[in-house]
């Protein structure tokens, strides 16, 4: 009963972190596509082919279900893999339509037509990739109308976290923030759409100020995976055990991951 979770390399974890907490009965796969990190500054058509490799590999572990959780996989990929055709049983979802759906204050799931939200101005903070494939405001217009929405590609802050440099994160955030600010001076929310932010939240919340609400993914993902698989328990897949797998140097992305969640974590190569 193993649902599996992929992201290009370390990001995903805030995510596994918060549903496993969320569903501490399903066991959880983890895939790090460390050799190929970061997916951000990489065309679509490469992303596409990395995560359909990877998300085979998930299937290959016994996991009916895949949650990409890495937004860049998720703006480039996620629709193409659909639209081509799952093999039977199998499921894929992202990361973006639990944000969006808790945004713009909708229950999980519910797909009624756009409708004007409480936030005007919204700043998205995100990779080169997701910023480039404009795939946030087009779920978005699907559910909102009124909305908008500034984006930042925040290069560099995913390269720093997956190297463990978290002075050059921070310095990043903030000169990021900065560059928004001149565009938006005031978004009343903030959207941290890559799964490596929430390691930066109170950098990011610290530079937007305390009356920007700052929206972060791994809870938003948590609870609508529940509320998922409540109405989808045949979703759980054949696979039994938790596992941590890499495609890079498994010691070295191990001793990062425990150094991130500051509990032991031991990867495994993919
Ligand atoms: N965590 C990935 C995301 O959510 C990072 C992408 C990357 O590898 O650049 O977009």
């Amino acid at each position: 009963m193993a649902v599996g979770i992929f992201d290009s390399g370390l990001g995903g974890l805030t995510v596994l972190e918060a549903v496993r907490k969320r569903l501490p009965e399903v066991p959880f796969v983890y895939l790090a596509d460390s050799a190929h990190a970061p997916y951000g500054v990489r065309t679509p058509d490469d992303i596409y082919a990395l995560t359909k490799a990877a998300v085979a590999r998930l299937w290959e572990e016994g996991c009916d279900l895949v949650i990409l959780a890495c937004n860049t996989a998720s703006a480039a990929a996620l629709r193409r893999i659909q639209e081509e055709g799952l093999p039977e049983g199998k499921r894929v979802l992202g990361v973006f339509v639990p944000l969006i759906e808790a945004l713009t204050e909708r229950d999980w799931g519910d797909n009624s037509p756009p409708r004007e939200v409480a936030v005007k101005h919204v700043a998205l903070f995100a990779t080169p990739a997701t910023v480039a494939s404009r795939a946030f405001q087009r779920e978005l217009a699907f559910r909102a109308i009124g909305v908008d929405v500034e984006a930042q590609a925040c290069a560099g802050v995913v390269d720093a976290i997956e190297e463990g440099d978290m002075i050059l994160a921070e310095a990043l955030v903030r000169s990021h923030v900065e560059a928004l600010k001149r565009k938006m001076p005031a978004p009343d929310a903030a959207v941290l759409g890559c799964t490596h932010y929430p390691l930066m939240e109170d950098a990011f919340q610290q530079a937007l100020g305390p009356q920007v609400k700052v929206f972060s993914q791994a809870g938003l993902v948590a609870e609508s995976l529940a509320d998922y698989l409540d109405r989808h328990p045949d979703m759980l897949g054949a696979g039994r055990e938790s596992r941590f797998l890499t495609t890079g140097d498994a010691a070295q992305v191990s001793d990062r991951a425990t150094a991130f969640l500051r509990r032991k974590i031991a990867f495994e190569a993919a």
